[in-house]
C-alpha cells in the first residue's frame, strides 16, 4: 500500500480532477428506479422514542429542487431490519434517491441526505454507498446493527468513496467533505476472517464518526479484518468508537486528523498508522491487543509524519507502540515524530519498541511526557510575565531527542481528573420530538431569500428551558444581529445554512456579529450543533459568530460540527462565475468577492468547547460544474481572547487574509490538532492588500516587520500574543502556493513565516508541522525554527516548541 501516488505533491493538495466526463450513475446494487420517499408505499417503520424518528420533516433545499427529499428513513424504502432479508438494495435506494452527487460529480451542496436507520438488524451483501453530503444516523435510543452477510463482497460495509471505473475514486479524497455516521453496530463476524472491513472512510474536513461499535472476528492466524480502512484524505474527526477483534482495529492514513475516546479490544493491532502528517490519538484504551499502535511503515523512508498519544491506556498489550525512529540517520529527518502525554503503559511489556525489536522505553509505568523528534526551547521563561517581550533578539536551541520531558503544567480548568476534558456532541436521545421547536413552524422560511431574522430571534426568545431549537434544512437569511440567549440548545437538520446579508454586515469600519452568543459577562449553557454559517454575497463587516458566554459547568457551552463556508457554493453569490482566480494579472482585491470580517470571535470573558469545526473560506467551487479555483477575500479566521477554558478538538481554519488562528490576551487554551492553509492567491495580492485594513481593536497583525517583503506579508497560520498557557497538541499549518504557483515548494519557501509568538509565556506547541514556510516559528519578530532542519515526509515537523 503506497501512501502517496507518484504525483506526491499533487495528491496532497486540494486540486481537482479535471474534465470528469462520467455521467452520474447509481451504485451497483441500486435499482434504476429513482423515487423519493413520498412515492413509496410506506411500510410501518419500527417505532422509537428517538426524536430524529418522530420530528415533523420540513427541511428543503433552498438553492436546488424544492421538492428534493432531504430526510430518508431506510424502512420507507423497503429495508426491513429483520436480520434475514437482504436490505442492501433498499438502503442504497434510500441513499441515492433524487439526483444526488454520485460518480463523476465530485461535489454538490444542494443534494444533502439525512438517512435514518430505525432499530433493527440490517443484513447487507454489498457496500452501502455513502454519497457526497450524506449523514447516516442510526437510532440513538436503540442502536441498529448493520450486518454483513457471509457472502458479502466489496471494499467495506459502508463506503464513503468508491473506487469506480478505471479504479478512480468517485470523489477527490481531500475534497470529500460533509459527512457523518453515528449510532451503529457494524458487524462483519459472519464473513470469512480473511476479508472484510466495516467502514471505508476516505474523507476530508467536516466529517465525523460517533458512537459506533465495530464487531470483527477475534483471533485466528488468517484474520485480515479491519474496522476502519482509511487510505487517504484531508482531515476529519471521530470519537466514541469501540473496536472488537480484527487484524487492525483501524488501518489509517490522512494529512491531519483528530480522534478521541476509542476502545480497542482483542485486535491483533489496534491502530496501523499507514501514513500521515499529524494524527492525534486522545483517550484511547487498548485492551488485550498484540500491538497498540504500529507507526513503523517503511523504516528506510518513513511514511508516518507524526503521532500524538494523550490520556491513554494500554492493558494486556505487550507492544504499546512500534516505531522506526532513530536518533541517528532518520529518514526523513523528523519522520515518526512521536509525542506521549499522560499515557498508562502499565499493561505493556514494551511501551515503545523499535521495528527491529529493540526496546526504546520499557512498559510498566505511566509516562507523563515523552517525545521523539526535534525539540526546541527558548529556555526558562518562568520569570517572564504576560505582556513582557524579549528585549534581545529571541533564539531557541534544538536537540533531536528520544526521551522523557518535564511535563507541562496543565491549567486545572482544562482538566477532568488527570486528563484533558472532553465532551461528545449531544444527541438529545432522551428528549421527545415534542420538545423541539422548528424555526420553520415559528415562521422562518429558510428559502434563501426571505429575511428570517425576526422570526428566528422570536423563536429563540420564546423557548422554555426544556425546549431545543431545530433548524429544519434550508437557508436562513439574517440581516440583523441575532442575540442568542445565554441558555439555549439548538441543532440542525444536516447543516442548514445561516446566511449573513445586507447593510448591517457590509462595513468593515463597524463590524457586527451575525450570531451574538450571549452578552459579554454572561454565564450560561449554549449548545450548537450541525449548522453551517455563510454569507450571501460580500459581508465585509460580518463577525459570523461572536461567543461571549462562559460555562455554568465544565464544557456546558460549545459548538459541535458547526462549520463556516464562505463562498464557493450555491446561493452565496461568491462562486466561480464571479470570483474565478486569475493569477495572470496583478490582483487588487475585488470588493464583489469579499467574504466576512471574522469567522469566530471567542471574547475575553467567554469559555468555549469546540469540536470538529471547519472555518473554510472556499478555495474552489463546490456546485458549478467547472469546480474552478476562486478568490474569496475573507478578513480573519478564529480569534480567541478568552481567559479559558477553551478546548478545540479538530479545528480547521483556512484561507483568511490576515490570519487563520489568533490567540490574543488569551489563557488556558487547549487545541487537539489545528489545521490551516494560507490563501492560494497570496501574495497576489498580499495580506495587506487583500481588502482588510488591520485594526488594533481586534489585535490584527500589521506585518510592519516585513518591511514590504511580499513573501512575508502572508496570512499567519497561528499568531499568539500577550497570552499564557496555550497548549497546542498537533498542528498542520500549510502554505502550498504563491499566487497559485507551486515553484516555491521546491525550496519550501512559499512564505517567510507561519507561527508567531509575541510577548507570551507558557506556550507549548507539540507535533507542529508546517509546509513551505521558511521559518516554522517566529518569536517576537525573529525566526527561531528553520524549516530546513526539520524535514518530514511532506511537511516540516518538530516534536515540541516550548517557551517564549
Ligand atoms: C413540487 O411538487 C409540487 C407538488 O407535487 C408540484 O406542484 C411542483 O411542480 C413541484 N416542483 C418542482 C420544481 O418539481
Ligand atoms: C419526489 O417524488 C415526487 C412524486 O413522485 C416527484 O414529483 C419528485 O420529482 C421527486 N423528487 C425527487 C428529488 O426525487
Ligand atoms: C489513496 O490511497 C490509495 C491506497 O493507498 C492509493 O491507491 C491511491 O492512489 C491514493 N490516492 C491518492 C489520490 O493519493
Ligand atoms: C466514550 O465513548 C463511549 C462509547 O463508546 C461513551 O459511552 C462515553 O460516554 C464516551 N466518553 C466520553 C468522555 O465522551
Ligand atoms: C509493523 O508494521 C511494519 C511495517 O508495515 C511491519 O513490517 C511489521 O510486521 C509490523 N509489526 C507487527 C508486530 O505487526
Ligand atoms: C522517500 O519517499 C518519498 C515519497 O515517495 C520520495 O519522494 C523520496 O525521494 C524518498 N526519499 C528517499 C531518501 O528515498
Ligand atoms: C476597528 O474596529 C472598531 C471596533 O469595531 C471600529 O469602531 C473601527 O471603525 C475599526 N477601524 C477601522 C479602521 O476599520
Ligand atoms: C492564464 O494564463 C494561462 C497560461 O497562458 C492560461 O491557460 C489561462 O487561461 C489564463 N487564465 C486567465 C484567467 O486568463
Ligand atoms: C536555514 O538553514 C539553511 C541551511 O542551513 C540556511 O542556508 C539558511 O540561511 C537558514 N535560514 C534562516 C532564516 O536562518
Amino acid at each position: 500500500m503506497v501512501p502517496f501516488s507518484t504525483a506526491a505533491l499533487f495528491v496532497t493538495l486540494r486540486v481537482l480532477l479535471l474534465s470528469v466526463s462520467i455521467s452520474r450513475v447509481g451504485a451497483v446494487p441500486v435499482t434504476s428506479t429513482s423515487t423519493n420517499s413520498t412515492a413509496h408505499s410506506k411500510v410501518a417503520s419500527t417505532s422509537s422514542s428517538y426524536w430524529v424518528a418522530n420530528i415533523q420533516r420540513q427541511g428543503t433545499v433552498a438553492f436546488g429542487d424544492s421538492n428534493y427529499t432531504v430526510f430518508r428513513n431506510v424502512q420507507d424504502y423497503g429495508a426491513t431490519g429483520d436480520g434475514s432479508t437482504d436490505d442492501t438494495a433498499s438502503i442504497n435506494a434510500a441513499i441515492s434517491d433524487g439526483d444526488r452527487c454520485g460518480e463523476g460529480c465530485d461535489s454538490s451542496t444542494i443534494t444533502p441526505a439525512l438517512v435514518y436507520f430505525p432499530p433493527g438488524t440490517y443484513l447487507v451483501s454489498a457496500p452501502l454507498i455513502q454519497y457526497y453530503y450524506t449523514q447516516f444516523v442510526g437510532d440513538a435510543v436503540t442502536i441498529p446493527t448493520i450486518k454483513a452477510s457471509a457472502s458479502f463482497t466489496g471494499i467495506a460495509v459502508i463506503d464513503s468513496d468508491p473506487y469506480g471505473s478505471g479504479g478512480v475514486n468517485w470523489y477527490t479524497n481531500q475534497n470529500n467533505f460533509y459527512r457523518q455516521i453515528r449510532n451503529f453496530v457494524i458487524d462483519i463476524t459472519s464473513m470469512p476472517p480473511a476479508s472484510g472491513a466495516c467502514i471505508h472512510w476516505q474523507v476530508a474536513q467536516a466529517t465525523s464518526l460517533q458512537n459506533i461499535v465495530f464487531e470483527m472476528v477475534q483471533g485466528g492466524t488468517d484474520n485480515a479484518q479491519q474496522g476502519i480502512f482509511m487510505d487517504n484524505g484531508s482531515g476529519g474527526f471521530y470519537s466514541d468508537l469501540v473496536f472488537n477483534g480484527g487484524n487492525y482495529g483501524m488501518f489509517v492514513g490522512n494529512q491531519q486528523f483528530t480522534t478521541r475516546n476509542l476502545t480497542f479490544n482483542n485486535c491483533a493491532t489496534a491502530v496501523y498508522m499507514n501514513w500521515n502528517w499529524v494524527w492525534m490519538l486522545k483517550s484511547i484504551t487498548v485492551n488485550n491487543c498484540g500491538v497498540g499502535v504500529n507507526m513503523s511503515n517503511t523504516p528506510t523512508n518513513q511514511t508516518v509524519g507524526s503521532v500524538l498519544i494523550q490520556d491513554s491506556k494500554f492493558v494486556g498489550t505487550p507492544k504499546g507502540i512500534i516505531t522506526a525512529f532513530s536518533t541517528s540517520g532518520n529518514t526523513p529527518a523528523t519522520g515518526n515524530t512521536l509525542v506521549i502525554d499522560n499515557v498508562d503503559f502499565t499493561g505493556s511489556t514494551d511501551a515503545i519498541v523499535s521495528y527491529t525489536g529493540a526496546t526504546i522505553l520499557a512498559g510498566g509505568s505511566v509516562v507523563s511526557s515523552w517525545a521523539q523528534g526535534n525539540a526546541y526551547t527558548t529556555g526558562d521563561d518562568s520569570s517572564a510575565s504576560t505582556g513582557t517581550c524579549a528585549s534581545a533578539a529571541a533564539s531557541a536551541s534544538s536537540t533531536t531527542i528520544q526521551a522523557p520531558l518535564a511535563a507541562p503544567t496543565k491549567p486545572a480548568a482544562l482538566l477532568d481528573g488527570s486528563s484533558v476534558f472532553e465532551r461528545s456532541k449531544p444527541q438529545y436521545e432522551s428528549v421527545p420530538a415534542s420538545s423541539f421547536v422548528s424555526v420553520k413552524s415559528a415562521g422562518a422560511k429558510g428559502d434563501g431569500v426571505n429575511d428570517d431574522s425576526a422570526s428566528i430571534q422570536a423563536a429563540m426568545n420564546s423557548l422554555t428551558s426544556d425546549q431545543i431549537l431545530y433548524f429544519d434544512h434550508g437557508a436562513y437569511v439574517i440581516t440583523t444581529t441575532i442575540k442568542v440567549p445565554s441558555n439555549i440548545k439548538m441543532t440542525g437538520e444536516i447543516w442548514p445554512l445561516i446566511m449573513a446579508s445586507g447593510t448591517a454586515f457590509a462595513n468593515q469600519a463597524s463590524p457586527a456579529p451575525v450570531f451574538q452568543v450571549g452578552q459579554p459577562g454572561d454565564v450560561g449553557a449554549v449548545e450548537m450543533s450541525d449548522l453551517i454559517f455563510e454569507t450571501k454575497g460580500p459581508a465585509a463587516g460580518a463577525i459570523m459568530v461572536e461567543w461571549n458566554v462562559a460555562e455554568t459547568s465544565q464544557g456546558a457551552s460549545g459548538m459541535w460540527d458547526v462549520h463556516m463556508r464562505i463562498g464557493g457554493s450555491a446561493g452565496t453569490g461568491l462562486q466561480s462565475d464571479t470570483c474565478a482566480k486569475n493569477p495572470n494579472v496583478t490582483e487588487s482585491y475585488n470588493p464583489a468577492c469579499e467574504g466576512a470580517y471574522l469567522l469566530l470571535h471567542v471574547t475575553a470573558k467567554a469559555t468555549c468547547y469546540l469540536e470538529n469545526n471547519w472555518f473554510w473560506v472556499a478555495d474552489h467551487e463546490l456546485d458549478l460544474a467547472d469546480h474552478n479555483q476562486i478568490n474569496i477575500y475573507n478578513g480573519r479566521g478564529v480569534l480567541v481572547e478568552s481567559q479559558g477554558p477553551v478546548w478545540m478538538y479538530g479545528t480547521s481554519a483556512e484561507h483568511s487574509q490576515l490570519y487563520n488562528f489568533e490567540f490574543a490576551n488569551a489563557q488556558d487554551v487547549y487545541a487537539g490538532v489545528i489545521q490551516s492553509e494560507t490563501p492560494y492567491m497570496q501574495s497576489n495580492p498580499t495580506a495587506l492588500n487583500g481588502g482588510f485594513t488591520p485594526n488594533a481593536t481586534y489585535f490584527d497583525p500589521d506585518f510592519s516587520s516585513c518591511n514590504g517583503d511580499a513573501g512575508c506579508e502572508k496570512a499567519w497560520g497561528l499568531r499568539i500574543l500577550d497570552s499564557t498557557d496555550i497548549l497546542v497538541y498537533g498542528a498542520g499549518l500549510y502554505s502550498f502556493f504563491d499566487n497559485y504557483d507551486q515553484t516555491c515548494l521546491a525550496t519550501e519557501s512559499c512564505q517567510v513565516n507561519m507561527v508567531s509568538i509575541e510577548c507570551s509565556t507558557e506556550v507549548y506547541l507539540w507535533a507542529l508541522s508546517t509546509k513551505a514556510s521558511t521559518n516554522m516559528v517566529t518569536v517576537d519578530g525573529t525566526g527561531v525554527v528553520n524549516q530546513s532542519d526539520n524535514m518530514d515526509n511532506f511537511c516540516q515537523t518538530i516534536a515540541v516548541f516550548e517557551g517564549a
